[in-house]
């Protein structure tokens, strides 16, 4: 039996000034599924996820969130953004306790502490639990950033292109311990990717989006078992479909770049 929907988007609109955005966008994201957001820039990816976290207001139609409405519904929500955004004098362990820090206050320090550590083994990094921001890599950044996220023992984890400021090596690394991460927690994961293979990896749903005004053009469903290995024959057919899915939807802002 499919898990009930944990984030839903009952036709929503959303307007910037005169610029509509989006006025009709319904999907759902299901109790513990990993769903991928994948569309071209400034369709509206990001500002999706600012509605789920309650940053943004929805301009019409409804977003619900663990049943409720997301300005209620925001401690159950954690981000991770493309830049880590660590504080560069803290520690990672630090870092990670900062989460839970300004969520909770600053007591019960040592269970904090404790937290934090498992995190940091969780996310590969327990040697690195002393270094700065400076002495880590773009990979141990964004992994610390992601411990931080967890810290908060979230039910919901929105990822916005969490990977693409990595080079492909570290990404694709990335991808496995993202997956690993996932497997062992069993949170709701919502992911905004440009990368069909990220999602091809990671999604158990991609929702395709369009250019503006957006709709949502294809959810597709990837049923192969993890953990996937990259370039796996079994994701050819889905592959195949992203890739032409996208290509459409490059053309339009194609023909207008190299309109005279
Ligand atoms: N605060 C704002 N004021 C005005 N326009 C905005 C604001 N925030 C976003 N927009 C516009 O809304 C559209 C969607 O922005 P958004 O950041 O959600 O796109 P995106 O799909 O995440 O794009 P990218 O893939 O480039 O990150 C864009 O056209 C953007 O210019
Ligand atoms: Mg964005």
């Amino acid at each position: 039996m499919e898990a009930a929907p944990i984030i839903t988007f009952d036709n929503v609109g959303v307007s910037f000034g005169e610029e509509r955005i989006y006025d009709r966008l319904s999907f759902n994201v299901r109790r513990g599924e990993f769903v991928c957001i994948l569309g071209p820039s400034g369709c509206g990816k990001s500002t999706s996820l600012r509605m789920i976290g309650g940053l943004l207001d929805v301009g019409s139609g409804r977003v619900t969130v663990d049943g409720r409405d997301p300005h209620e519904a925001w401690p159950e929500i954690a981000f991770v953004f493309q830049s880590p955004r660590l504080v560069p004098w803290r520690t990672a362990l630090d870092n990670v306790m900062l989460g839970t820090e300004l969520r909770f206050g600053s007591g019960d320090r040592e269970r904090r502490r404790s937290r934090a550590t498992d995190l940091l083994h969780l996310v590969g990094l327990a040697a690195d639990a002393r270094k700065y921001p400076s002495m880590l890599s773009g990979g141990e950044r964004q992994r610390v950033a992601i411990a931080r996220a967890l810290a908060v023992d979230p039910k919901i984890v929105l990822m916005d292109e969490p990977f693409s400021a990595l080079d492909p090596n570290m990404r694709g690394r990335m991808r496995g311990e993202m997956e690993r991460i996932w497997l062992e927690t069993g949170k709701t994961v919502v992911f905004v990717t440009h990368d069909i293979d990220e999602a091809l990896q990671l999604a158990d749903r991609t929702v395709v989006l369009s250019n503006k005004p957006t709709r949502v053009l294809e959810i597709i469903e990837l049923k192969t078992p993890r953990p996937r290995t990259p370039g796996d024959p079994a994701l050819d057919t889905q592959r195949q479909k992203l890739a032409k899915l996208f290509r459409s939807l490059e053309q339009p802002a194609m023909q207008q770049e190299n309109a005279p």
